[in-house]
């Protein structure tokens, strides 16, 4: 006997039917916000996700060495893969570049609920676009794709956040490159680190201020508005070149909030600088999806990355992007009971009485099939009245019976199986038959 591996799911027709739900979704909610669809392979050399990613993720890669020599990797996320498509395109591609794709990535995490080591990922990305506009976009589309399933500010929200805004103030307090980037990865781990744990994280950093640092980092967490946000940096010791740079960032705060005012989405987000995400190349605005109430993982994450093109040998592009998971989303939508019954159903079952009429049956099916209709032909003819039960239970909407009666006439009888109404029309006039009756129904 063999099971699949852990934190790996099979998919049976109704969790097949579900994924498939999720992805018809993703994909129209991209539509409707104009994006391009692509994708990359699934294995990729290991080094672009070893330079690129962030310590975290590369605790976590599936990775070996292949029959050639190469060391590679299956893809844990699709960000440094979408920036290098982007970057060696570049120069033919027509500004604003907006790609989305939906693809499993791998991860090697501990399964827990929430969390898999394979999943799915819906990944939406704005390429050549520095201004807030592009991530007012995205959050839009996040918040838009999550409202399609019928989820309200009630039931998620985004927590808004901003590297950016914390490197200023970090650099007001001294704390510039590898230095600040420490301290993101610490604020980052805060929710599930304990106190003593974080001060034992922030003392090389901070020395006898480690706690009083936190102390600060618990208040700016706290703030829920821009204002408030402002107040707070006002009262800091900043000199007047970072007080200049963290007033042009709330500027840019206010036009973000502005627009995704207007995008009809300000009800579902949250300002929330505890969020400062775990990946490496994130360099401005950032944020988070989750349940209303904070519990469970998170459904979507992203934020800006304006080095990373750079960073992989290609020319300047400034980047911003998220990505949704299907795990969370699923729990979040079953819980929320806003998964719709998803049956797959024929539109027609063929009701037939014997071998010969089996054969005027799978005639007729080709001839529906051309037509766009889903036909089934029970494979091993039955007695009648199971057949008709079995129609039924399809859930098709109606039965073709071809009874010998009916076949050596050349007719075939038309059931409409929730009506229990029939009428016998020319096995020669099928397609014009159904049509009519799928339009007006049965007199
Ligand atoms: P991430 O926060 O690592 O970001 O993942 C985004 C989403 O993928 C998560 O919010 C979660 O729903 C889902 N996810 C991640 N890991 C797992 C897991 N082990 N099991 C189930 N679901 C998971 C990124 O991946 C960035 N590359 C997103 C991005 C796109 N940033 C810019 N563009």
């Amino acid at each position: 006997m063999f099971q699949s591996l852990p934190g790996f799911r099979d998919f049976l027709p109704d969790d097949c039917a579900v994924r498939n739900h999720l992805f018809r979704h993703w994909r129209q909610s991209a539509r409707l916000f104009n994006f391009a669809e692509y994708d990359a392979p699934v294995l990729e050399p290991l080094e672009i996700f070893t330079q690129k990613s962030g310590e975290e993720i590369v605790g976590q890669l599936f990775n070996f060495t292949d029959k050639g020599g190469r060391a590679v990797t299956l893809r844990p996320e699709m960000t440094p893969l979408v920036a290098r498509l982007v970057g060696e395109k570049a120069g033919s591609l027509k500004r604003p570049i907006k790609w989305f794709s939906v693809g499993e990535q791998y991860r090697y995490e501990a399964p827990q609920k929430g969390r898999l080591r394979a999943f799915y990922q819906w990944n939406c990305d704005i390429f050549g676009q520095s201004e807030p506009a592009a991530d007012a976009e995205l959050i839009a589309l996040c918040a838009e794709a999550l409202k399609a399933h019928g989820l309200t500010s009630a039931d998620f929200a985004i927590r808004l956040s901003d590297r950016d805004l914390w490197l200023g103030w970090l650099s007001g307090l001294g704390f510039e490159g590898d230095r600040a980037s420490q301290v993101l990865v610490v604020v980052d781990k805060m929710e599930r680190d304990k106190l003593d744990e974080q001060i034992r994280k922030l003392t090389p950093l901070f020395g006898p201020r480690a706690l009083d640092f936190l102390g600060q980092v618990e208040k700016l967490k706290s703030l829920r508005s821009l204002d408030a946000l402002r107040a707070f940096l006002s009262a800091q010791e900043l000199g007047d070149e970072i007080r200049a740079r963290l007033d042009k960032r709330l500027g840019e705060w206010a036009d973000l909030l502005r627009q995704l005012e207007a995008l009809g989405v300000a009800d579902c987000i949250r300002i929330d600088l505890g969020v400062v995400r775990g990946l490496a190349y994130y360099t401005g605005f950032v944020f988070e999806a989750f349940e209303a109430t904070g519990k469970g993982r998170a459904l979507a994450g992203g934020g800006r990355y304006d080095n990373l093109v750079e960073k992989l040998g290609y020319q300047p592009m400034p980047a911003t992007g998220f990505a949704m998971g299907d795990v969370t989303l699923r729990i979040l939508l079953e819980e929320k009971g806003l998964l719709p019954k998803l049956i797959q159903a024929p539109d027609l079952y063929c009701v037939v009485g014997g071998e010969a009429e089996r054969h005027s049956a799978l005639r007729l099916a080709a001839s529906l099939r051309a037509a766009g209709h889903a036909v089934e032909v029970p494979i091993k003819t039955t007695g009648f009245v199971k057949q008709l039960a079995a129609a039924s239970a399809s859930g098709a909407k109606l039965a073709l019976i071809i009874g010998s009666e009916e076949n050596n006439k050349g007719m075939v009888k038309i059931r409409d199986l929730a009506a229990k109404k029939e009428a016998e029309f020319p096995q020669a006039r099928i397609n014009e038959a159904v049509e009519q009756v799928l339009a007006e129904g049965l007199a």
